[in-house]
């Protein structure tokens, strides 16, 4: 199945699992390039400020079309609480062209799971698989057995949507064994 891991980083956290997740899953990367300031003091009061707000911020243009690939997996930062603003841009403009959704993001704190929803409701679908990572295990064992089972849970779905179900007996079969 045709995948594309379309992910933003602004320190390279969310970039190194996306590499590691289109390395498992065979996929293309698309990394959004966006032109906005955001480093130092400015920068992340600037990304938190866009996150909290829903704020949709310029984009370079993409690499790959999104619509060409069977699953898209998009991967943020958690900004304040929220999906961060160029992933936020991405899904506005492409929502309506994605066949398949599975989604991950990174974070300092705890749990993903508001991020993972919100990024859901941005595309418009449910997501086929979801990850979190906390930053600080980024590299750790931790991170490669989820990876590992995030890719699993895809491979699962694939089998199932490739096997067709047991055939019913036909007419004539049936009528046959009456005989
Ligand atoms: C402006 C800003 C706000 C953040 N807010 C949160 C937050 O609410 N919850 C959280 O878990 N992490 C938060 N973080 C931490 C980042 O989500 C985390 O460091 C992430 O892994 C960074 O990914 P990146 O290196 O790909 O940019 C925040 C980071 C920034 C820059």
């Amino acid at each position: 199945m045709r995948t594309l891991v379309v992910h933003y980083s602004r320190t390279g956290t969310t970039r190194a699992l996306a590499h590691q997740l289109a390395d498992a899953l065979g996929a293309d990367l698309e990394e959004l390039r966006d032109p906005t300031p955001r480093r130092g003091l400015g920068g992340w009061l600037r990304c938190a400020m866009q996150a909290r707000r829903g704020s949709l911020v310029p984009l370079a243009p993409l690499r790959h079309d999104p619509a060409a690939f069977a699953l898209v997996v998009v991967g943020t930062p958690i900004w304040a609480g929220a999906v961060s603003s160029p992933v936020r841009t991405f899904l506005h403009h492409h929502r309506s062209h994605l066949r398949g959704l599975a989604c991950f993001c990174t974070g300092g704190g705890e749990s993903g799971d508001e991020v993972l929803a919100q990024l859901e409701r941005l595309a418009g679908h449910d997501a086929r698989a979801h990850l979190f990572v906390r930053a600080s295990e980024a590299a750790s064992e931790v991170t490669t057995r989820k990876i590992a089972a995030f890719v699993e849970r895809l491979a699962a779905q694939d089998r199932e949507i490739l096997t067709p179900p047991p055939s019913a007996p036909r007419q004539d079969d049936a009528a046959e064994r009456r005989h």
